[in-house]
């Protein structure tokens, strides 16, 4: 297996360069399209806000052998996309999804509407400043899948690392004239793991001149880094944004090793931390300044905040994403619809399964 995967990256990465020299900018047009990309093209979305600038999704095939296909979507800048950087953007989870997420509830330009009825245009989306790709991986997560079942059971970082560095390559054969723009990779929650160790497996190839990406810098949003870290990341933001009190926040600096094996084995501990997951039962912690979600779902009872928070659990609570819990259901109403589907270019019988793991 391993050694499969290597052997489709250096037939990727050999042939890459040559493809791109040679093409290289010709491959765009007078009207600055991308050719290749432009079967990906989205023309007719449904419930579409009208926008200036183009945006293109589809499959980029990683392995051919194992047939595994990533899905992407991506939104040029709405205005002088050919100045601006290229942002690969990645949820986390393991398993969450970027187009359900990040691009559909956080920071595309197209956010979910009510009941999974349509798409309201989002004035903060992060394409104002940047072109911006969303990235679905690693297979089985999204649209992105393997037609070897068997790889599901070999998904892993490194694995996942290596897909997304194949997938950039492959992708420039689409959108060249991407292929030399100045590259940030940004990501949030479980992505703390994703974003630098893709980064690492890029600063490691670029010493191949022909290979190079020219890499400027990473972004994290709620990284999972280390539990002892992220633990007192919640516990300093709830105290610096007033969600919980001085006193409680300081029971907890006295109290909590949360560098050690068991940091709940101390009481106080326990209790004031505690403390802090009660006042985000009434408060949501992906967007402390809106209101919760009502609505009945699965997601917006005390239930699943308490799973999530479940203290005896050795994992972090992750960022599931959505700052409006229904928006999840909203967002997986809209992109199980067949119109949907088909105007993103999603293959037929690789519906979302798993729509994601987020937490
Ligand atoms: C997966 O299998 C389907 C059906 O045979 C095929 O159409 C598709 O191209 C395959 N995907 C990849 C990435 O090879
Ligand atoms: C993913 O979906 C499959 C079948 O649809 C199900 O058996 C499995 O439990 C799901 N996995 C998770 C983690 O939800």
């Amino acid at each position: 297996m391993v050694f499969l995967t290597f052997l489709v990256l250096v037939s990727v990465f050999s042939m890459e360069p040559v493809m791109a020299d040679r093409h290289g900018r010709q491959w765009t047009n007078d009207k600055g399209l991308n050719s290749l990309g432009n079967e990906d093209l989205v023309t007719d979305l449904p419930g579409q806000p009208a926008v200036d600038f183009r945006h293109y999704a589809g499959y980029v095939t990683v392995n051919e052998e194992n047939g595994r296909a990533l899905f992407y979507w991506f939104y040029e800048a709405t205005t002088q996309p050919n100045e601006k950087p290229l942002v690969l953007w990645l949820n986390g989870g393991p398993g969450c999804s970027s187009v359900g997420y990040g691009a559909t509830q956080e920071i595309g330009p197209f956010i979910v509407d009510t009941d999974g009825h349509g798409l309201k245009f989002n004035p903060y989306s992060w394409n104002r400043e940047a072109n911006m790709l969303f990235l679905e991986s690693p297979v089985g997560v999204g649209f992105s899948y393997s037609n070897t079942t068997s790889d599901y059971e070999k998904l892993g970082d490194d694995f996942t690392a290596n897909d997304n560095y194949a997938f950039l390559h492959k992708w420039f054969l689409k959108f060249p004239s991407y292929r030399k723009r100045i590259f940030y990779i940004a990501g949030e929650s479980y992505a703390g793991k994703y974003v630098p160790e893709l980064a690492e497996v890029i600063y490691d190839k670029n010493k191949d001149p022909s290979l190079f990406i020219d890499l400027r810098g990473i972004l994290l949003g709620n990284p999972e880094t280390c539990d002892a870290d992220d633990w007192r990341g919640l516990v300093d933001y709830a105290w610096s944004h007033a969600v919980v009190s001085d006193e409680t926040h300081k029971i907890i600096r006295e109290n909590c090793d949360f560098y050690s094996e068991d940091p709940w084995s101390n009481d106080k501990c326990s209790d004031a931390v505690g403390e802090v997951l009660d006042q985000y039962k009434r408060i949501d912690i992906y967007s402390l300044y809106t209101s919760v979600c009502k609505k009945t779902s699965e997601f917006s009872d005390d239930k699943s905040i308490q799973v999530l928070f479940k203290r005896t659990s050795r994992m972090m609570p992750r960022i599931m994403g959505g700052y409006d819990p229904c928006l999840d259901d909203y967002a997986k109403a809209f992109y199980n619809r067949a119109d949907v589907q088909k105007a993103l270019h999603v293959s037929d019988g690789h519906r979302v399964k798993n729509w994601s793991i987020c937490k």
